[in-house]
């Protein structure tokens, strides 16, 4: 049994989402998760990511990989685990451009892994993107590795994923796994949510404002027609499209004017687009199976179930995996199994010309008596790097002692600030 630590900042911006889990073969167990949100200054900050300047980008990444270091170490120690032992943390960072449309296709991710294995003392795997990028891939959607590996030996499923941008793999025995973007997720929702509320509330809790509004249909059917929906997979989009700018066009002024009403419209139109997209280019599913945050979101689970009845609309939440726990999982995978020298890639998704093993790997911070760093824990007894080849990422609990390069003179401190 291996554990590894995976994080996750996604297009919400709502803050860090952390899982430690377990992985032994297709067995994967959640052991702890948690979200750390982000202050509202930050959130926007990361929002406005593509218009920050060099100097402000530069500084944004030392500072969220700080925030990212400081975050697992209070996680660990709220959930009795100690460094030692993790075999090594995933951390996707958080997209501040995703430009799979430019030339050449570029995406930049921020959190600045070097930062999280100093502090931290746990090897990191980071910067999954870029790979599939280098591999001929537009760079997401990166998931359906990791659905098929976990949820691929049945029948024909669905896993929907709503975050800031909604995902869907179609997974299943015998079955090509497919994936592609269906469109927005919570994005917009949110964006008029923090509109009405001038910033007090970041999103629409459990759905209760949409569930009050009323549905203007002419904007949603407007709204739909933008040629992103369109367009055949594999395709993957995110806030350069999905942003307020994408609203007025389509909207009536009598309905901006009323928030609620607005707010009603977005959250039908996001469950409206995603079923639109499976009816466009997904196969007959027996189930979707529901995760990331819109799932908490009850007006937008009861239109999906609607308009997807009777194929059943099901949260992961229901097959014991906590919803928002999903993508940082994910990320602990393919970085483990980055450090084992497994594929971690699934290229159909992406457009990527084969599979690779994604992310790069910063050594945890000690050095061995060969002068070599280490890409996993230093085993009792051991001083070459050699010597502890077959214990990467075995997950095996060293004492906090073993792993001081200061000759032995103490333990090694663990930043908590
Ligand atoms: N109780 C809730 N009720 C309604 N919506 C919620 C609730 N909790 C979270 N959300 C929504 O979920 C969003 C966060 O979900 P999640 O973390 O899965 O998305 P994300 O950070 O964009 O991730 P990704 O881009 O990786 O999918 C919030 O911005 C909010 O819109
Ligand atoms: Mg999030």
């Amino acid at each position: 049994m291996k554990l590894a630590l995976g994080m996750m900042s996604g297009t919400s911006a709502d803050g860090i989402s952390v899982a430690l889990c377990s992985f032994e073969e297709k067995n994967l167990k959640i052991l702890a998760h948690q979200t750390f949100p982000y202050s509202f200054k930050l959130s926007q900050t990361l929002i406005c990511g593509p218009l920050l300047t060099a100097p402000e980008i530069s500084r944004l990444n030392v500072q969220l990989g700080k925030l990212f270091a400081d975050a697992i170490l209070k996680f660990l120690k709220k959930s009795n685990y100690v460094p030692e032992d993790i075999s090594v943390i995933g951390s996707h960072g958080h997209t501040i451009y995703h430009g799979p449309n430019d030339q050449p296709r570029n995406t930049l991710q921020i959190g600045e892994s070097s930062m999280i294995a100093e502090r931290t003392g746990i090897p990191v795997v980071a910067d999954f993107r870029m790979r599939d990028i280098a591999a001929g891939g537009s760079g997401a959607p990166l998931i359906p590795f990791f659905d098929k590996f976990f949820f691929g030996q049945s029948r024909t499923t669905a896993l929907q994923n709503i975050g800031g941008i909604a995902n869907v793999t179609i997974v299943g025995k015998n079955l090509p796994t497919f994936a592609f973007d269906n469109g927005p997720g919570n994005c917009l929702i949110d964006w008029a949510v923090q509109k009405m509320t001038h910033g007090r509330s970041s999103f629409d809790r459990d759905g209760k404002i949409a569930a009050t509004g009323k549905i203007d249909m002419a904007a949603v059917k407007k709204m739909a027609s933008h040629p992103y929906f369109k367009k055949r997979p594999p395709k993957s989009t995110g806030r350069e499209l999905f942003n307020p700018d994408f609203i007025p066009h389509f909207i009536k002024s009598g309905l901006k004017k009323n928030s609620r009403d607005l707010i009603s419209t977005l959250t039908y139109f996001t469950a409206y687009t995603i079923h639109q997209s499976y009816q466009r280019f997904a196969p007959p599913v027996s189930e979707i199976i529901a995760s990331g945050g819109g799932t908490y979101n009850q007006t937008l689970m009861t239109h999906l179930k609607n308009l997807f009845s009777p194929v059943p609309v099901k949260s992961l939440d229901e097959l014991g995996i906590p919803t928002q726990a999903k993508e940082p999982a994910a990320f602990a995978f393919f970085a483990l199994r980055a450090i084992e020298g497994k594929i971690n890639h699934l290229p159909e998704g992406t457009g990527a010309t084969k599979a690779c093993i994604l992310g790069k790997i910063i050594p945890s911070s000690y050095k061995f008596s060969d002068g070599s760093a280490g890409i996993a824990k230093r085993p009792k007894g051991s001083t070459k790097q050699s010597d502890f080849k077959d214990q990467i990422a075995s997950g095996k609990n060293h004492p906090r002692n073993d792993r001081n390069e200061n000759g032995g003179k103490g333990i090694i401190k663990y930043a908590t600030h």
